[in-house]
């Protein structure tokens, strides 16, 4: 990658993640319906510093397609709200038993077990209301709705997650990892993707160029994730290192080793960048995101 590549998402990176972060502490303000403790617990979660790489997508995507990033903004933060759901329940004793997330304690090891699961639940929906009332029109916003809830739902994210936690496949094989993580994470960069080329009004040539391009992205998003786990550095990365091979996860360095997991991610890289092809000259945001995610150190 260029320095300049580099250069230019720092500055895309630090203009727009303030732009989503302002919108997301003004979408959890909360009416007094809302119990403190919850509120807390859910403004702890979805502020601490994550990455924002799925909001980043969504306006990625939607400037690529020549749309708008305030018209995006919405569904940039109803996907940041379904991811941080999707950390918080990750985290629990009942499935990755985690402890630290975003570089501080999880959200059950700070408001308690019952009160992170209704954190949890209170994103998920939010989500779906920011969406429906926010997107215009609202046939696009009923469009975003599905797209959102097919991505987080039983046959994608939860169901790669219940494949992911299911020991059964530990001993296997390539297609097995794929498709959980496929599901998994997979399912939400592609559906990141989407609503923000739904937004922006995009046509039937750009949707498949960013699903092509998302495809391998979301691929090498979860094979650096899985090599991050076996060498990456906790302090860096915010969450804990080394606790993928000890429960029996399925991971690409545990099926391919580090070696070839890394060429595999470049070449999805490679090939993700030249699926961006006819988006040019608009899709230098999306090629830098994609060298950024390969080179991560958390
Ligand atoms: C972590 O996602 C969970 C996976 C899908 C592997 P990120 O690495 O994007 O987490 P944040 O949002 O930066 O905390
Ligand atoms: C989490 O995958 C994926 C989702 C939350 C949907 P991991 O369990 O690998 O994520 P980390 O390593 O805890 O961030
Ligand atoms: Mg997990
Ligand atoms: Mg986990
Ligand atoms: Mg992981």
């Amino acid at each position: 990658m260029t320095e300049s590549a580099v250069f230019s998402l720092d500055c895309y990176s630090q203009q727009v993640r303030d732009s989503i972060d302002r919108a997301l502490d003004a979408y959890t303000i909360f009416d007094r319906g809302c119990p403190a403790k919850l509120r807390e617990a859910i403004r702890y979660s979805l502020l601490a510093p994550g990455k924002r790489l799925r909001p980043m997508l969504v306006l990625m995507a939607a400037e690529s397609c020549q749309g708008t990033t305030e018209a995006a903004l919405p569904a940039a933060c109803a996907v940041e709200m379904v991811h941080t759901y999707s950390l918080i329940h990750d985290d629990l004793p009942a499935m990755d038993d985690d402890d630290l997330r975003r570089g501080l304690p999880t959200c059950h090891k700070a408001h308690g077990e019952a009160v992170a699961i209704l954190a949890g639940d209170a994103l998920l929906t939010l989500a779906f209301e920011v969406l429906a009332r926010d997107i215009r029109p609202a046939s696009t916003a009923a469009e975003c709705c599905a797209v959102l809830a097919r991505a987080a739902g039983a046959s994608e994210l939860v169901g790669g997650q219940a494949d992911d936690l299911a020991g059964e496949f530990s001993a296997g094989d390539l297609e097995s990892l794929e498709s959980i993580h496929r599901r998994k994470t997979g399912a939400m960069f592609l559906a990141s993707l989407q609503l923000g080329a739904l937004v922006a009004g995009a046509n039937a040539e750009q949707h498949e160029a960013l699903h092509e391009y998302g495809r391998r992205l979301g691929l090498v998003f979860q094979i650096t994730d899985d090599l991050l786990d076996v060498r990456g550095d906790a302090a860096a990365m915010g969450k804990r290192a080394g606790k993928d091979s000890g429960r029996g996860k399925l991971t690409f360095p545990g099926i391919l080793g580090v070696e070839k997991s890394v060429h595999q991610a470049e070449t999805l890289v490679r090939e993700a960048c030249a699926a961006l092809e006819p988006l040019e000259p608009h899709a230098g945001g999306l090629k830098a995101l994609a060298h950024y995610v390969l080179q991560r150190n958390h």
